[in-house]
């Protein structure tokens, strides 16, 4: 059953536990300091969701690249939830927050990259109508890995 989970602005004493969730998820390796400087830009999106308790149980992290007025996009760098609370709905309510957002400030286009072999992210995306616009031939390293690139039209 999904416990009760608060969608909240990350804020730097959240980082410990954004930085255990990423590495036990093998995610890229951001370390403290990048964290804290895109907590710091206007243009990013970072939200946590957390347990009544205030555990930690996933993160998201997100930059609008301005364009235009009418036609900005963003970059989603990392989504991830607690390998422990997986596929109970907290994605979900990460992303549906973070949409939420994105759409007040009128970005029109989310895209993102995705190891090729990561069915359950892949699975999610889909899931939000992403959809795959093209491969970046073995774009990651420890495992060399294709990379998915996808994309989402907000509307
Ligand atoms: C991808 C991720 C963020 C999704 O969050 P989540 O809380 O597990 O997902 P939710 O429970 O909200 O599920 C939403 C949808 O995701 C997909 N999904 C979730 N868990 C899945 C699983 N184990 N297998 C396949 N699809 C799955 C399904 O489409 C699901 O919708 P459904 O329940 O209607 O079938 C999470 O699984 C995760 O942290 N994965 C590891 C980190 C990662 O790979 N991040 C993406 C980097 S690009």
């Amino acid at each position: 059953m999904k416990p009760k989970v608060k969608i909240s602005q990350m804020k730097k004493r959240d980082l410990e536990e954004v930085l255990r969730i990423q590495t036990d998820n093998n995610l890229s390796s951001w370390k403290y300091n990048d964290y804290v400087k895109e907590l710091e830009r206007d243009s990013s999106i970072c939200k946590v969701a957390k347990l009544e308790n205030n555990q930690v149980v996933g993160f998201a992290v997100v930059r609008i690249l301005v364009g235009n007025d009418e036609n900005n996009s963003a970059e989603i760098y990392n989504i991830a939830v607690d390998k422990s609370f997986q596929s109970i709905g907290i994605g979900q309510s990460l992303f549906d927050e973070v949409l939420r957002e994105l759409r007040s400030k009128k970005v029109a286009e989310v895209w993102l990259e995705v190891r090729k072999s990561n069915s359950q992210a892949i699975k999610f995306y889909k899931k939000n109508r992403f959809s795959k616009q093209f491969v970046r031939k073995n774009y990651y390293q420890n495992p060399t890995e294709d990379a998915y690139i996808f994309k989402l039209s907000v509307d």
